[in-house]
């Protein structure tokens, strides 16, 4: 298990709430100007002939320490609006400004420098490197940081995936690790640079449901304990409830942004969820 969270494992040291950042319960963010806030964002996609509008004038604010379930039909546009509060693409119009920065107009370089140092990854596909141990997989993303010496890295990338709980796996390789391992490596390289930002797309698509809400109580130990903010794109409905907020697309718009009053902890339904054992195991 990935207990080393509550033992207060930090891979950096340095606390990943921004300065200023207040608790807010209630809002279930923090005061103050919003980390996110996009207006009107449209991504409009040629393809030959024909305009596909993905997002059709997206506005919403994210809120520091918030986490935010995404949820709505296949091709409303999650993906899409991911990439783009990530920096991997530029809106067609609107605005996006990220921690106060308007990054659409930043340079190649400025976007590398935030998606490196402020903004973590995780996707469905864990997209690690397979010939690769756990531990260079997790020191790749400090390679691009400057001044960081190859034994800083590899004691950050160990402590990131001992704050997940592969601290005995450093040396596996993808190969070598359940698909839930697997996931928890791919979080421990979007942590490593201690973000202030996550995005998750779909990270729990290809995980069978107790691996899948072992996943989400790392997300809620992230947020609560050292208030990243989350955001959580989602098919299952049972997933998105772990979240503070859901926000519902439908055809490249926002249909719905609400508060989910009873968010459930993961920690707890894990605790009353029967672990299944393979029945060779469980002969031995
Ligand atoms: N690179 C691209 N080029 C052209 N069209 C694209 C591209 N990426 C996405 N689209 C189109 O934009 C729309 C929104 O796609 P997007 O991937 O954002 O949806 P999604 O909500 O993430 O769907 P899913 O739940 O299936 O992942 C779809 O009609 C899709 O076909
Ligand atoms: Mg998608």
């Amino acid at each position: 298990m990935w207990h080393a969270y509550a033992r207060g494992v930090d891979i950096t040291g340095a606390n990943a709430r921004p300065e200023g950042g207040r608790d807010c319960h209630a809002c279930g963010g923090t005061s103050g100007s919003p980390l996110i806030s996009v207006r009107n964002l449209t991504r409009t996609y040629q393809m030959g002939d024909v305009q596909v509008r993905a997002l059709r004038g997206v506005s919403l604010d994210v809120m520091s320490g918030d986490f935010i379930s995404l949820t709505g039909p296949s091709g409303s546009g999650k993906s899409t609006f991911m990439n783009l509060l990530g920096c991997l693409d530029h809106p067609t119009s609107g605005v996006y400004l990220l921690n106060g920065r308007d990054v659409a107009h930043f340079s190649r370089e400025q976007l590398a420098r935030v998606r490196n140092q402020e903004i973590g990854f995780v996707f469905q596909g864990f997209h690690l490197l397979p010939r690769t141990s756990a531990l260079e997989n997790v020191e790749l993303p400090l390679l691009y940081a400057a001044g960081v010496s190859g034994r800083e890295r590899r004691a950050r990338a160990a402590a990131a995936l001992e704050s997940v709980g592969l601290g005995t796996l450093l040396r596996h390789h993808p190969n070598q690790l359940s698909g839930g391992q697997q996931q928890r490596v791919a979080i421990a390289r979007a942590l490593v640079n201690n973000p202030i930002l996550l995005l998750a797309d779909e990270p729990t698509g290809n995980l069978d449901s107790r691996t899948s809400i072992e996943v989400i109580e790392i997300f809620q130990h992230l947020n609560t304990e050292r208030g990243i903010t989350i955001l959580l794109v989602t098919h299952e409905p049972d997933i998105a409830e772990y979240a503070r907020r859901l926000v519902s697309f439908r055809d490249g718009r926002v249909c719905v942004d609400r508060p989910i009053v009873n968010q459930r902890s993961a920690h707890s339904d894990l605790a009353v969820m029967p672990v299944e054992v393979e029945p060779e195991l469980a002969a031995v």
